[in-house]
């Protein structure tokens, strides 16, 4: 028998947490959302509220703020997690961490409950590797911003059992997204093709081949992207960027996935991107 979600707690409150958060919230799930700076609990829930207005302007909000609001709950101890029916993890992509809290997650959750990440790169089988209940773990990747884009890769790893992808689909489903199974490698499909992509055009900048504007305007019209891919690249945050690049070369061995000396000197600068108010353009205030 299929178990009911009601309540999902989501661990991380950054661009992806705050947004996977709000979608579960405009879904009528109870929404637990969780991380241990109360700084950046804050500024999740700005971001879920200038978003919910957005979406109510354009007349696409089914149901007021208030109410949608009223059912995020945010927390800075992973408490919440006892009570929740599935977890959505999207903490800081980096293994260690990932792997200490899964082992957390593991100990504070139900046994029947799934344990999900929003993980950009890091192997699902890795993850669920570090729990008592690998057959219970799976990928929910999300994308940027997340209440308007559509997709979310549902990454099997070698352990998931198939009622997990089940349910796993259904949530995803029923927060209005598009499902799409693929098996766990490095990169899944989305980020084995996009970030070389954006490497490659970080590449092309470095090499001075062209500027900034005309890289990303060829390959808009050129190409019908909605964005170029340093702008790209600054929504998605560059520090993510090199961290699925780093994954891609080092996991398939292979040098056609170095990451381009540029984009490592940037993240060492701290210039990540909007998040940061400067990436490869620059940004009036941090968002
Ligand atoms: N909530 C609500 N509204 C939002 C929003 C949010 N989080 N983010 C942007 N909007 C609004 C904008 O403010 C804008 O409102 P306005 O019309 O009042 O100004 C509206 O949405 C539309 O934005 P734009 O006018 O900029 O028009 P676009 O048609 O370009 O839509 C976009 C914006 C959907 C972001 C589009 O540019 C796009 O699809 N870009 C590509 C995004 C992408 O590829 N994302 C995936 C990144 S990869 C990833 O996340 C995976 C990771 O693992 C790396």
């Amino acid at each position: 028998m299929q178990q009911t979600i009601r309540h999902i707690a989501v661990v991380g409150a950054g661009t992806m947490g705050s947004g996977i958060a709000q979608t579960a919230a405009m879904a009528g799930y109870t929404v637990s959302m969780l991380d241990i700076s109360p700084v950046q609990l804050d500024r999740g829930l700005a971001t879920i509220k200038k978003s919910l207005a957005k979406l109510r302007d354009k007349g696409r909000l089914a149901e007021s703020e208030e109410v949608v609001l009223s059912r995020i709950k945010p927390d800075h101890d992973l408490g919440p997690v006892e009570k929740a029916d599935l977890v959505i993890e999207a903490a800081t992509e980096n293994l260690e961490i990932k792997l200490k809290l899964f082992r957390e997650l593991d100990e504070r959750t139900r046994p029947e409950v799934i344990l999900a990440s929003n993980t950009s790169s890091i192997s699902l089988t890795k993850l669920g590797a570090a729990t008592r209940r690998p057959d219970k773990v799976v990928g929910l990747h999300f994308f940027n911003p997340v209440p308007l884009m559509s997709l979310v890769e549902v990454v099997k790893g070698l352990g998931t059992g198939n009622g997990t992808i089940n349910i796993a689909v259904a949530v995803a489903e029923k927060m209005g997204k598009t499902p799409v199974v693929v098996n766990d490698a490095p990169g899944f499909i989305s980020n084995r093709i996009l970030c070389p992509m954006i490497n490659e055009a970080i590449f092309a900048l470095e090499e001075g081949i062209a500027p900034r504007e005309s890289i990303d305007t060829i390959m808009r019209l050129g190409m019908n992207h909605p964005m170029g891919p340093l702008t790209l690249a600054d929504l998605v945050g560059l520090d993510v960027v090199l961290a699925v690049m780093e994954v891609l070369h080092r996991d398939l061995g292979d040098d056609k996935y170095r990451p381009a000396p540029l984009l490592r000197r940037m993240v060492d600068a701290g210039y990540l991107g909007r998040k940061t108010g400067r990436g490869f353009y620059e940004y009036d205030q941090k968002s």
